[in-house]
């Protein structure tokens, strides 16, 4: 992905005086409702796009181009967003990345933010890998919980999967996060076909002997990785069939409310299995969620290029009210509905810019 790219075609651009003149002045009373009365209250920052890892389906192997470091938020104007964004009704705020545990002052930027007045949950989505150490800091900073990626237990698999992710490292990982009590530990597969569809049935044993939920995620085939899908994505009702084959009917537990999984227990066990089916089931109707990109701008549709910049408003000396508003504004033109059904991709962004 070419960074340049992004920065040209991103829409729309708002200067501070932009937010102070131009903008309708949303009242600021009450938590913001998008143009479809849907409550908009989960912000999933991105802190950084690198990452120790390069996930098939989620980098290509060659090519990749990171952001320049003066592109990225600042913490401190990463805070004033959170703040502000508490203001407009955002409760609960996931840090992704890339990797987020890369960002060196990760703790720090985890206690400010449960600190900050309105936020009232903290979540993770982590590879693992330097959660062995992280793990206990994390929950001591106000940490609610983490979801970590695990595709296959095999570890050469893992290996090839992550292109050089170790795999008992991210067990340790894993083992340190509930060991602090990052619960209820939510794993992620991404399931590729021909890559580790066949290993479902182990992923999902894990459910039996841990009270962990193990979700499987239709994989996306977002810019840079268009062809991992190339034998076509595994949906949700195959793999849920090819369980039932082995296990017999699972329980269906329903979908929690904005949740993006549908859940369901094997019977008797103590964990949970979860599916997210973006690609065969969108859940646009319950979504709930924006997303902040680590160059500042937010991100409204993980399936769509439509961003609306906080950056430059904020280095131009925006007030709090006004970064408020920019921030009311784009949950007010927030998009429905995506393509991907029909083949139509985003392009501008890829995964591991947008943390999933
Ligand atoms: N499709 C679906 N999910 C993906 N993730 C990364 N790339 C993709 C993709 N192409 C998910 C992984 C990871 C999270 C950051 O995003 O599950 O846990
Ligand atoms: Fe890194 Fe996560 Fe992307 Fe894998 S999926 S390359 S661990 S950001």
């Amino acid at each position: 992905m070419q960074y340049d790219d992004v920065r040209r075609m991103t829409i729309p651009l708002y200067t501070a005086d932009q937010a102070r003149q131009a903008l309708p002045a949303y009242p600021t009373d009450a938590p913001a409702l998008d143009s479809y009365g849907r409550r908009i209250n989960y912000l999933r920052i991105s802190l950084t796009d690198r990452c120790n890892m390069r996930c098939v389906y989620c980098m290509p192997e060659i090519g990749m181009q990171f952001m320049p470091r003066p592109e990225l938020l600042t913490t401190e104007e990463l805070l004033l967003i959170v703040r502000a964004a508490a203001r407009a009704g955002f409760q609960k705020i996931r840090l992704t990345g890339g990797e987020p545990t890369l960002r060196p002052d990760i703790v720090a930027i985890v206690q400010a933010i449960k600190q900050t007045p309105g936020i009232t949950h903290i979540a993770m989505t982590t590879n693992a890998l330097r959660l062995e150490r992280l793990a206990q800091p994390l929950k001591t900073a106000g940490l609610d919980r983490v979801n970590i990626s695990i595709d296959t237990l095999n570890p050469e698999k893992f290996r090839r999967m992550t292109r050089g992710g170790a795999f008992e490292r991210v067990w340790a990982g894993i083992e340190a996060a509930d060991c602090a009590g990052l619960r209820p530990i939510k794993l992620n597969s991404v399931i590729v076909r021909g890559m580790n569809d066949d290993e479902a049935p182990q992923l999902a044993a894990l459910t039996l002997r841990y009270p962990w939920e193990m979700r499987f995620i239709e994989v996306m085939p977002l810019a840079g990785v268009a062809d991992i899908a190339h034998d076509g994505v595994v949906t949700s009702a195959e793999l849920i069939a090819r369980l039932e084959a082995v296990y017999g009917p699972l329980e269906d537990l329903g979908l929690a409310p904005a949740d993006s999984a549908r859940r369901y227990r094997i019977p008797g066990a103590p964990g949970t299995l979860g599916f997210i089916s973006s690609v065969s089931e969108p859940f646009c109707a319950t979504c709930n969620r924006m997303r902040l990109t680590s160059d500042g701008r937010l991100h409204l549709c993980l399936l769509r290029d439509n961003e609306v910049d906080l950056r430059t408003a904020i280095r131009a000396g925006a007030t709090i009210d006004e970064v408020e508003q920019i921030i009311r504004h784009a949950v007010m033109i927030k998009p429905w509905g995506h393509g991907l059904p029909d083949g139509v991709l985003p392009t501008l962004r890829g995964m591991s810019e947008l943390g999933g």
